[in-house]
């Protein structure tokens, strides 16, 4: 049976998980993709962080781009060289044309540039891999698992900022004195233009955005801002995850975690009223492998 979250119907879809450093944003990604594909939904858990973990936590190698993990279930990572490829497909050689006339550099030297320099290009490109996979229809769910806040909020405003800083390009490219080479600089940028466009409508309506915290002071305070930020660019957060919550046993230790944390966990409760909160309980070990996934499955989806 297809179980609700959050009120909608849980029939597929891409789901983002985002929040500060350490909280639990992968152990919840990586949660979700085993549930979606225990549904027997086609799932791939895909990171864009920097310095991924996906793998370790599913304790899998990832040797193919997907890796297959288990029935219906991929995980990838998102580096450099899929980022240098996404370049080289969209606009490699048009831009390398227009460069190579002003300046003389090798192809690889040059997409290698561009992707490194160029202000949240590889933001973008990510944005617009995952973008493409949806289109692709190749998954039924896609499970987003994301770098700490900063680069994220980054990597989220990038198409807007790519919309903001081409508005000026056609202005300076057309004075660019490159001879015959000004219809297609322009036509380049219309379509850099879109792709920002399309980058941005695809985060605002297709993009399921859960938000993981744990109940404690400095995460409880920066809530606030992360809910400003998200609505700045018009993406709304369907779930609020409350991840280690403490469960007291008897031991006063324990106790007085819980007791600090219950604080919190109100506080939680009564600011986000109007969103589905989902309480992750801490475990006793870490959260590594397919077995203890499972486990806190059923604490993720009730
Ligand atoms: N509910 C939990 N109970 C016990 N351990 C947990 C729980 N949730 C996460 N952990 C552990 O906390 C550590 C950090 O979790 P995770 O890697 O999911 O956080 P993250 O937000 O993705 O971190 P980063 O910001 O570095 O990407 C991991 O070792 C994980 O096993
Ligand atoms: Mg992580």
């Amino acid at each position: 049976m297809t179980r609700t979250i959050g009120g909608c119907n849980d029939n597929g879809g891409i789901y983002m998980f985002a929040g500060k450093g350490g909280v639990g944003k992968t152990t919840c990604a990586a949660t979700a993709a085993l549930h979606y594909a225990s549904l027997g939904k086609k799932t791939l858990a895909i990171s864009t962080d920097a310095t991924p973990s996906l793998a370790h936590i599913f304790e899998a190698a990832i040797d193919d781009k997907p890796a297959r993990i288990r029935d219906c279930l991929y995980i990838s990572e998102l580096g450099i060289n899929e980022i240098e490829q996404m370049w080289d497909r969209k606009f490699g050689r048009d831009v390398y044309q227009v460069f190579f006339s002003i300046v003389d550099i090798d192809y690889d030297s040059f997409v290698s540039f561009m992707t490194s320099m160029l202000p949240g290009l590889s933001d973008e490109f990510m944005v617009d891999y995952i973008r493409e996979l949806r289109i692709s229809g190749e998954y039924d769910t896609i499970v987003w698992d994301t770098a700490p806040l900063g680069q994220t909020l980054a990597l989220l405003e990038t198409p807007n900022m790519l919309v903001e800083h081409l508005k000026l390009a056609p202005r300076i490219y057309s004075r660019l004195r490159i001879s015959g080479k000004q219809e297609p600089v322009m036509n380049i940028i219309k379509r850099w233009q879109k792709l920002s466009a399309d980058n941005l409508a695809f985060l605002r309506s297709e993009v399921r955005f859960s938000l993981v915290t744990i109940p404690e002071a400095l995460a409880f305070e920066q809530l606030e801002g992360i809910f400003g930020e998200l609505g700045r660019f018009g993406f709304g957060v369907e779930r609020l995850i409350i991840n280690n919550v403490v469960r007291a046993d008897g031991s006063a230790f324990l106790k007085a975690r819980a007791e600090q944390q219950k604080r919190y966990i109100d506080m939680i409760y009564r600011r986000y009223s109007d969103i589905e909160i989902i309480e992750l309980p801490m475990h006793p070990c870490e959260i590594k492998g397919l077995d203890r996934l499972d486990e806190i499955e059923g604490s993720l989806f009730r």
